[in-house]
């Protein structure tokens, strides 16, 4: 990448995290994100209280991404912000507080599509980390998506599967509120999956055409099974929630597994990354690793704090948007479903 000194502050404020990065060139220098503990009584995000905790939080935390990266507001030479999808009364947080920074600093604003800031988090300078070549597929898990993209370019992106329904992070999310487990429930099942027995229950696999994803019958199904079981024995969940755990965790890899080797199949690309918060899940990790020696794949996980939703990824495609001069004018809309 370009040997130039430029200075980049991301801002994404897409759901229920509000988050500022400041990137120098590629590596970045700081990634605050404040997550909003309201939701957790919910069972879920509630858009309304979300909007409002971005606004207490969006000026302490850009403060704070700047502060830890040891530089003044009058050092950037951009701000980007994520301008979609998401929910909009988050994302109106974030872009107009970007807009009137910009416009103040007297530098560019730019536009970013987050789920393109889930994919190019691949490319931030990270000791450690390989930077897939293109073209690669990319799979983005998450509380919000579920897709698969082609990645011919940083640039030239086309999803050939997503959800027709849920978000995976929901079919785990959702399953854990079935089981009385806390909100989000993906990384508690996870722990249990660990020590349970993964063929102990079994769950059909929703039959879904071509690279898309269905997860509402899982959860459908998950619940009509526990409303059956604890008929008969009402401590059922108790006495089996590893075992559920690790079944419900199965067959959520399953379906994943079964679509990637389908999009490498249908494209023949091998290399695969992956990304958003359903990517932390070691069942997942494992699955991948097992591709690599299966069927020959090359995996690439991002470092975990790129991989939930955060700003430093908004900031790499800022800075990598900045180097081709794509910038937005003052008056970019926010867009609660634009597309890649
Ligand atoms: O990317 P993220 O932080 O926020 C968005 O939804 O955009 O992802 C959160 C989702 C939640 O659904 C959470 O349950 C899930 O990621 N998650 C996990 C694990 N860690 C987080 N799901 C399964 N296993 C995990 N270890
Ligand atoms: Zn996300």
């Amino acid at each position: 990448m370009a040997s130039q000194n430029i200075y980049i502050l991301g801002i994404e404020s897409s759901c229920d995290d509000t988050a500022a990065s400041v990137m120098h060139n590629g590596r970045i220098l700081s990634n605050v994100v404040a997550n909003q503990k309201i939701h957790e009584e919910y069972g879920g995000v509630v858009p309304e209280l979300a909007s409002r905790a971005h606004q207490q939080n969006i000026v302490p935390v850009v403060a704070q991404a700047l502060k830890k990266a040891n530089i003044t507001k009058d050092q950037l030479h951009a701000i980007a912000f994520t301008r979609g999808p998401g929910l909009m009364g988050s994302l109106l947080v974030g872009t107009s507080f970007a807009k009137s920074l910009a416009y103040g600093l007297h530098i560019p604003l730019i536009d970013v599509n987050h789920m393109q800031g889930h994919i190019l988090a691949h490319f931030i300078d990270e000791e450690g980390f390989n930077k897939p070549p293109f073209p690669f597929l990319a799979m983005t898990i998450s509380g919000g998506h579920t897709q698969i993209v082609r990645v011919d370019n940083y640039f030239d992106m086309t999803v050939i599967g997503e959800t027709i329904d849920d978000a995976v992070g929901e079919a785990f999310d959702k399953s854990g509120k079935i089981l009385g487990l806390g909100y989000p429930a993906g990384p508690e099942i996870d722990k249990r999956a660990k020590l349970g027995n993964p063929k102990a229950f079994k769950f059909t696999k929703p039959r879904v055409d071509g690279l898309n994803f269905s997860f509402s019958g899982l959860k459908t199904a998950i619940l009509y099974f526990i409303q059956n079981e604890t008929k008969a024995n009402p401590n059922f969940i108790e006495e089996n929630l590893n075992d559920i755990c690790a079944s419900i965790q199965y067959t959520i890899i399953g379906i994943l597994i079964d679509k990637l080797k389908l999009a490498v199949k249908q494209t023949g690309i091998k290399h695969i990354a992956i990304g958003g918060g359903v990517s932390a899940n070691s069942g997942i990790r494992q699955a991948l690793k097992d591709g690599e020696q299966k069927f020959g794949w090359t995996t690439y996980v991002p470092k975990f704090e790129f991989t939930t939703d955060n700003a430093a990824m908004i900031a790499i495609v800022g800075y990598l948007k900045y180097l081709e001069g794509d910038f937005a004018e003052q008056n970019v809309a926010a867009s609660a479903r634009l597309k890649i």
